[in-house]
């Protein structure tokens, strides 16, 4: 659990949101089979979650299976969804152990009907946990939920509920999946990749960046430390010219 590196007196990222990339190719270094990629994967997610939370970060946002993930091998598909069952319900029994906030963005419909249950009965028996916020998107695209948002501004428009004259950035913010969570203030992205891939695009306008080499079974505490360590480096300054 200790630290590699000391981060005292550093600015640490209230929200950390990651693409969780390379586990095809952790598993393939090792001749195993894709899905055995993908456990080390949710291995690795338990672990970041824990150390998150010792570092002082309080939202975590992983992107587990994007919109266009159901576009994989049907096989690939159907173990990942096991593999989410699965951590679902584990995630049950740890998240008040842990006192761990968990919520899901994303389409859930598509989703099969189990795995909706347990999500509703994730985000219901952990909603008052007050330690680290953490949020799985799940069937997530960003252009899904902007379109979304879209739709259901236009009925309350429709309905009489707001005025189009009043839509303000706030209101668009509201109408997202992540309508409750505050914006990532660091974005990791795993495995050497240098893409969104439609992740979060309206969150992260304003967000830092952070790519590493390193695929995501393999990204530990150390590497998250060197991820805030760059995060402290870099000069925030919002859009304003700098004095
Ligand atoms: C990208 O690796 C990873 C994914 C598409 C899935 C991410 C899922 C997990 C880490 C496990 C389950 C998640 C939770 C929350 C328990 P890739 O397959 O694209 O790797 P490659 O680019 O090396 O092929």
């Amino acid at each position: 659990m200790a630290g590699k590196y000391d981060l005292t007196g550093m600015k640490i990222p209230n929200h950390v949101a990651v693409i969780m990339d390379g586990n095809g190719r952790w598993a393939k270094k090792r001749m195993l089979p894709r899905n055995m990629g993908h456990r080390a994967g949710a291995k690795a997610v338990e672990n970041i979650i824990e150390e998150a939370h010792d570092i002082g970060i309080k939202y975590l946002t992983v992107y587990a299976f994007s919109t266009e993930n159901w576009n994989r091998p049907e096989q690939e598909v159907s173990a990942l969804m096991k593999l989410l069952r699965n951590y679902l319900e584990d995630c049950i029994k740890n998240a008040n152990k842990n006192n761990i906030r968990v919520r899901v963005i994303g389409e859930r419909s598509r989703l099969d009907n189990d795995i909706i249950d347990r999500i509703n009965e994730l985000e219901e028996a952990s909603k008052n946990n007050d330690g680290i916020n953490f949020t799985i998107a799940l069937n997530y695209g960003s252009r899904d939920e902007i379109v979304r948002a879209i739709r259901k501004i236009s009925k309350d428009c429709e309905d009489g509920k707001i005025n189009s004259k009043d839509i303000t950035e706030e209101t668009v913010s509201s109408y997202l999946d992540t309508s409750d969570l505050p914006d990532p203030d660091l974005m990791i992205r795993t495995s050497g990749e240098e893409r969104l891939s439609n992740y979060l695009l309206w969150q992260l306008a304003y967000t830092e960046f952070y790519f590493t080499d390193v695929l995501w079974p393999d990204f530990d505490r150390e590497e998250l430390e060197k991820a805030v360590i760059k995060f402290n480096e870099r000069d925030r300054r919002f859009g304003k010219v700098s004095e």
